[in-house]
């Protein structure tokens, strides 16, 4: 159970929905990292049915004053149960039906909720802060479009069977990813220009500072987002797997293999390895090209690159490929840590 949490200066949640993983974080202590993914439940009694000791999450949902029950398999359960696995695939991931489940989720496991139906408890309802990927940020209905619906949502909410309780967020803010991950940075120099890489599983963002007399201002040309993550290298090893056998590797099963480096197929073990490291390599290359020529001539000007993003754990040649890289410590966190800083000012 997380401490009752009165203070109302430290009311904050921050949701990272990212397209790979949710990671979620508070000023109550709670943190939760999980695949962002859901199925729904199916039968209620299949529902009760799942193993408490399971690895993810059964979420029941009854959204505003009495609407439908929804039932989801959240993060891990939904990929090893769920029939109707449902990945966010869209660029535009918070228009996804599933995208409410997974927040609810997450913010659920992070936060001490009133009870439903308990009446005015004296505990605070948290600011919330989320990201969008760089470009949908900018684009004004998309991002007043989510913070509307988010300010606007309130719903019942039960993890694995516990009481339900009543999320509710006091004030809602939309953060461009990557620049969330830059408010972690620990040393930002006193002048120049420097930028932070967030290379995600489908995305990958860049935003950029000029510091001139420790005075900061955005690089608007320098943040932008790209179309490329490491959901490449799960598709890679599919066409590997489609090249060596001629049959199809279903995502969940690649998504293994790029871990394990290997697979068994009819009988015969699969070395995917010499595939996977080729296309991290490629990936490396292809990520680092595109920002590069983002930035176009202001690249040759940059004093430091912070990489963050839980892609850069899976793809060290990165460090090579920018001038002066360092990886940001917690770099998969940084944009839900970042996130949280501005939550805390929001609820201050
Ligand atoms: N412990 C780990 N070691 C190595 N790599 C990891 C680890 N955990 C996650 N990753 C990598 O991090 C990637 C996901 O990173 P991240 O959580 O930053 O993406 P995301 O925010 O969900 O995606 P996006 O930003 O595109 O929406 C995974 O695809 C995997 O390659
Ligand atoms: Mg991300």
């Amino acid at each position: 159970m997380l401490a009752i949490q009165t203070n109302p200066q430290s009311a904050a949640l921050a949701i990272d929905v990212g397209f790979g993983y949710t990671k979620a974080v508070s000023l109550a202590g709670g943190k939760v990292i999980f695949p962002s993914v859901v199925a729904p439940a199916g039968s209620p009694d299949a529902f009760d049915r799942l193993d408490k000791s399971d690895t993810g999450y059964r979420v029941r949902i009854k959204k505003g004053i009495d609407g439908p029950v929804e039932e989801w398999l959240v993060g891990e359960l939904a990929l090893k149960e769920g029939r109707e696995v449902q990945y966010f695939q869209d660029w535009e991931k918070h228009s996804h039906p599933a995208h409410d489940a997974v927040l609810l989720a997450a913010a659920a496991l992070t936060w001490n909720w009133p009870r439903a139906g308990g009446g005015i408890t004296g505990i605070s309802n948290p600011a919330l802060v989320v990201g969008l990927p760089v470009d949908v940020w900018r684009d004004e209905l998309q991002r007043e479009g989510l913070k509307k619906h988010l300010e606007g949502l309130i719903a019942e909410v039960s993890v694995n069977g516990n009481g339900p309780v009543r999320v509710t967020f006091s004030r809602v803010y939309i953060y461009p990813q990557a620049a969330g991950a830059f408010l972690t940075v620990p040393d930002l120099p006193e002048s120049g220009i420097v930028a932070l890489v967030d290379v995600g599983q489908k995305t990958t963002d860049s935003a950029a500072i000029e510091i001139v007399n420790g005075r900061q201002r955005l690089v608007k040309t320098m943040c932008f987002s790209i179309n490329k993550g490491m959901a490449a290298l799960v598709e890679a090893v599919r066409e590997e797997f489609r090249r060596q056998t001629g049959a199809p590797l279903p995502p969940q099963q690649a998504w293994e293999t790029v871990k394990s480096g290997s697979l068994w197929y009819r009988g015969k073990e699969i070395d995917m390895a010499p595939a996977i490291n080729k296309a991290r390599a490629e990936i490396a290359r292809a990520i680092a090209d595109q920002v590069l020529a983002g930035w176009g001539e202001r690249a040759d000007f940059v004093r430091k690159v912070y990489l963050a993003g839980g892609g850069v754990l899976d793809l060290p040649a990165l460090q090579n490929m920018f001038p002066a890289a360092a990886v940001l410590p917690d770099p998969q966190w940084a944009n839900a840590l970042g996130f949280l800083k501005v939550a805390r000012g929001l609820a201050g």
